[in-house]
């Protein structure tokens, strides 16, 4: 039997996936219908707000779909039961953080979002319903979502469902560019027709020959591999950081050489304060616990230690500080440029910001923080604990006034394009700059008085 031409699509979860992925598909294909729902309602009020400024999401290119296609075919709504019910495909993109309690506390994701997702979908769906696995999951996550679709007492009715894995590889700050110009689609399934519903979608705009289809596992286990290995690099190049500044090398240089080897590449090479996100923590975590429930203790150690250089990272730098700011930074005030975990996104989750304001405000400085996108509300909720220790700053000025240091922690083109003239006569001397990026000039800033701790080059 052959499946029904995709006419309406439901996606569950209007985050930083499913958001960003879903406007894609609106763009792409105007004859489907787009429905993302989410029971957020604040979230969902920001995606309709008139004013594209309050989007929860901050991407580039998204503003621009979203002005095209909302309300069109595109639309976010907390009707979850009804969208769920008029169907052809439903997406789950929803939150998948780690556990914080009880077996696998610390590294197994919390599958709670997912399953209420799968039985709301069990609930409501009608006719054949494909349902499409987006959320970043444990390897074997389909098998539980098709235990809930396909249970006992839908047996006899008309529901038929199908389970897709097709993981999402955006990567936040160039979400849109990613999603239009995939370097792969990843399709895990056992049913061809299933398959070939969602591949329809994608060669809309996707070559054929960037489509890969997989059993679900393999897809499944593609995914956490495949961020495995990219936080694999940015620990290795932090680790060789390290080295570069007791040796006289210069990490860049080093980065450039050894990715100039065409079997190694150059990206993904950039030595920085840790890498941080939704994603690389989570999963390699889930990687190791997946490995030790599988007895491969060995290969669940090996992956472990990504973590920790990446742990290390955050912790030597807040020693730098302290080392240079005289041994100590108790109510000093340090300016923070920088919370999100990247540039060109709002997203402060495992941001390395969060690790080393926290222990900066353990030693006792007074930061003043300013990110060109975070809202004071979310850095709050980062630093709750320590409210009458830190400020936040509209502007880097702000955040640089009367400060003894500055750590730049964030890549964002803005701070490319600091006048430091300007900022070296705010601040309280010997004026330190900590540049965690590697975004300033070292000559220029040394003859601009500044004392300059660049990552990665000897200091
Ligand atoms: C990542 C994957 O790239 C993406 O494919 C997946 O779908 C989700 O996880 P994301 O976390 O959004 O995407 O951003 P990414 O660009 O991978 O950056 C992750 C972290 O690594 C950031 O904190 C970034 O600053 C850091 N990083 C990245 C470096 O420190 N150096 C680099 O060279 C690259
Ligand atoms: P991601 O980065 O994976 O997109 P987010 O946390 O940004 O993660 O988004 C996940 C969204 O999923 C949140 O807005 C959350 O409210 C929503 N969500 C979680 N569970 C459900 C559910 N059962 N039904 C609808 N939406 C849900």
């Amino acid at each position: 039997m052959g499946l029904k031409q995709i006419k309406k699509i439901c996606c569950i979860g209007a985050g930083y996936v499913g958001g960003p992925s879903m406007a894609v598909i609106a763009n792409n294909c105007p004859e489907i219908e787009v429905n993302v729902v989410d029971i957020n309602e604040n979230r969902i009020n920001q995606w309709n707000s008139k004013e594209l400024s309050n989007l929860p999401v901050f991407e580039p290119g998204l503003k621009n779909i979203i002005k095209r296609c909302r309300n069109k075919n595109l639309y976010f709504s907390t009707d979850i039961v009804n969208n769920i019910k008029s169907a052809d495909m439903i997406f789950i993109s929803v939150n998948t953080p780690t556990k914080t309690k009880g077996i696998g506390a610390g590294q197994a994701i919390d599958l709670k979002w997912v399953e209420s997702s799968a039985r709301e979908v069990s609930k409501y769906a009608s006719g054949e319903t494909i349902v499409v696995e987006k959320s970043t999951l444990p390897v074997k996550t389909a098998a539980m979502i098709k235990k809930i679709l396909i249970n006992p007492s839908s047996k006899n009715n008309s529901k038929k469902f199908h389970v897709l894995s097709n993981p999402e590889f955006l990567a936040e700050g160039t979400a849109i560019n990613d999603l239009q110009k995939p370097d792969r689609i990843l399709i895990g399934g056992e049913n061809s027709f299933a398959i070939n519903a969602l591949k329809k979608i994608y060669l809309h705009w996707v070559n054929e020959d960037k489509i890969l289809e997989t059993n679900l596992w393999s897809s499944e286990l593609s995914k956490l591999a495949a961020n495995a290995f990219l936080a694999q690099r940015i620990s290795s190049i932090n680790s060789i950081s390290a080295l570069c500044e007791e040796t006289g090398a210069d990490v860049n240089e080093v980065a450039l050489a050894v990715g100039m080897d065409s079997r190694i590449g150059s990206k993904f090479l950039n030595a920085g304060p840790g890498f941080g996100g939704s994603c690389f923590k989570k999963d390699i975590l889930n990687l190791v616990y997946l490995c030790n429930h599988y007895g491969l203790n060995q290969v669940a150690t090996y992956w472990q230690q990504i973590i920790e250089i990446n742990n290390w990272q955050k912790n030597r730098i807040v020693k730098i500080v302290v080392e240079k700011l005289f041994g100590s930074v108790a109510d000093k005030k340090i300016g923070i440029l920088g919370f999100s975990f990247k540039a060109d996104t709002n997203d402060t989750r495992e941001s390395p910001a969060i690790e080393i304001c926290k222990e900066l405000l353990e030693e006792g400085a007074i930061l003043q923080i300013y990110d060109p996108k975070v809202e004071k509300e979310k850095i709050e909720s980062e630093l709750r604990a320590y409210s009458r220790k830190w400020n936040y700053a509209n502007s880097v000025f702000d955040a640089a006034k009367s400060s003894d240091a500055i750590i730049l922690l964030t890549e964002w083109q803005e701070f490319r394009e600091i006048r430091w003239e300007e900022i070296h006569e705010i601040m309280r001397l010997p004026a330190w700059i900590f540049d965690t990026r590697n975004i300033c000039n070292v000559n220029r800033m040394k003859a601009l008085g500044f004392c300059l701790w660049s990552l990665g080059k000897q200091n």
